[in-house]
């Protein structure tokens, strides 16, 4: 008989339910995204954020369990994320899940978010039947956060949907996230938000359009392992400062997007082949960036998996870069599809099997941790 976790998540602005069968077989996995409400105030307001996973949270749950045909009953254990995130937001989700656990007399799990970042490239290897070798360097990169970690099974684990993983922080941002840097430049090219999305497309539609900056590589002191981004945000907002020329076009893209007109081709007829070179120019420089320094580590380290996750993984040229880099390497590079590299629910479910195979287990005193570290 298979063990069904309902995981829930709200650490941030999505509300999410999923079921997965063994930490591995996604039985539902719905997602309701608050992009619509945030949007208008181009970025996440975490007041908001609360309110809407109050709203959200009991039909996504009615909804997951609906989709994989189960009574809550029926469900063998409820998997949360404890953080980190928004305290207000995981807040929601744990109050429910806590009561749901306690009504039910079910074990409720703990998850780290970023645990299950990683869970979601297995997620996603396991539709074709594989699981990756540790030990892996895994990139999560998403709004809120750009860290390498080593992660390896834990001492005596065997490989398997049910092993316990460690840790050891390889490297982070010391300042802006990936996501962050891509909508904040957004924001600046006025595209509204979130930025990931619609860049990464009017990169791809820049073809050879001249480069009216180039970004080089970014240095840094100290760890080789560790990113920054506000250096690349502030070169592109000096960049716009010192060429006037880019403001009628910006006040035409804000106003198209005031009036809800915000459909790629509509955006891309409102950009000059300048600012599109523009945004190549930043994406290939954020590209860079995450790709040499993951490459270098696995490296350096001999791993001969790459794990990479989190709303960023996204990104096609990103994507396209790690295939590229790894088959020369000769390291595997996996990522999650695109609906499981953005926050979702079937991560945290996958990633609160193991703990519960293993009794990591928590009670009703269980509080969010807005900071939780995963090493
Ligand atoms: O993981 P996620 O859904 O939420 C957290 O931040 O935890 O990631 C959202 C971030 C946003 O900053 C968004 O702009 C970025 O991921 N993003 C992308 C792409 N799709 C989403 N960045 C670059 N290219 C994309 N295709
Ligand atoms: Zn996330």
């Amino acid at each position: 008989m298979s063990v069904r976790i309902l995981g829930i998540e709200s650490s941030c602005d999505e509300t999410a339910a999923a079921v997965v069968a063994d930490g591995r077989e996604i039985l539902s996995s719905v997602v309701a995204s608050q992009i619509d409400i945030h949007r208008k105030y181009g970025g996440v307001v975490p007041e908001l954020a609360s309110r809407e996973h109050l709203r959200q949270i009991v039909p996504v749950v009615r909804e997951a369990l609906g989709d994989a045909h189960l009574d809550l009953r029926e469900v063998d254990a409820i998997g949360v994320t404890e953080g980190p995130g928004l305290v207000g937001s995981l807040l929601v989700g744990i109050t429910y899940g806590k009561t749901l656990a306690a009504a039910l007399g079910k074990p409720l799990v703990p998850v780290n978010h970023l645990e299950g970042h990683i869970h979601a490239v297995f997620l996603e290897a396991h539709k074709s039947g594989i699981e990756p070798a540790l030990p892996a360097v895994c990139l999560i990169v998403s709004g809120g956060h750009t860290v390498l970690y080593d992660v390896r099974l834990k001492d005596g684990a065997n490989p398997g949907a049910a092993a316990l993983w460690s840790y050891r922080k390889i490297g982070q941002t010391r300042d802006d996230a990936a996501g962050e840097a891509y909508d904040k430049v957004s924001k600046l090219l006025g595209l509204g938000y979130p930025g990931g999305p619609v860049l990464d497309r009017l990169a791809a539609a820049a073809g050879d359009a001249p480069p009216p900056v180039t970004f080089g590589p970014t240095r840094i002191k100290g760890n080789a392992y560790d990113f920054s981004f506000s250096g690349l945000k502030t070169a592109v907002l000096y960049h716009l400062r010192e060429n006037p020329d880019y403001q009628p076009e910006i006040a035409a893209r804000e106003a198209a997007i005031g009036h809800g007109q915000r459909k790629f081709d509509q955006l891309l007829s409102l950009c000059s082949p300048k600012t599109l070179g523009l945004i190549r120019e930043f994406q290939n420089a954020v590209v860079r960036e995450l790709v040499d320094r993951t490459t270098k580590a696995a490296a350096e380290f001999g791993a001969p998996t790459i794990l990479v996750s989190g709303g960023v993984a996204a990104n096609r040229q990103l994507r396209a870069a790690f295939d590229e880099r790894s088959a020369a390497l000769r390291v595997q590079v996996y990522f999650p599809s695109l609906a499981l590299s953005t926050d979702n629910a079937a991560m945290i479910a996958a990633a609160a099997y193991p703990r519960l195979k293993n009794h990591v287990l928590a009670d009703v005193s269980l509080n969010a941790s807005a900071s939780l570290p995963l090493a």
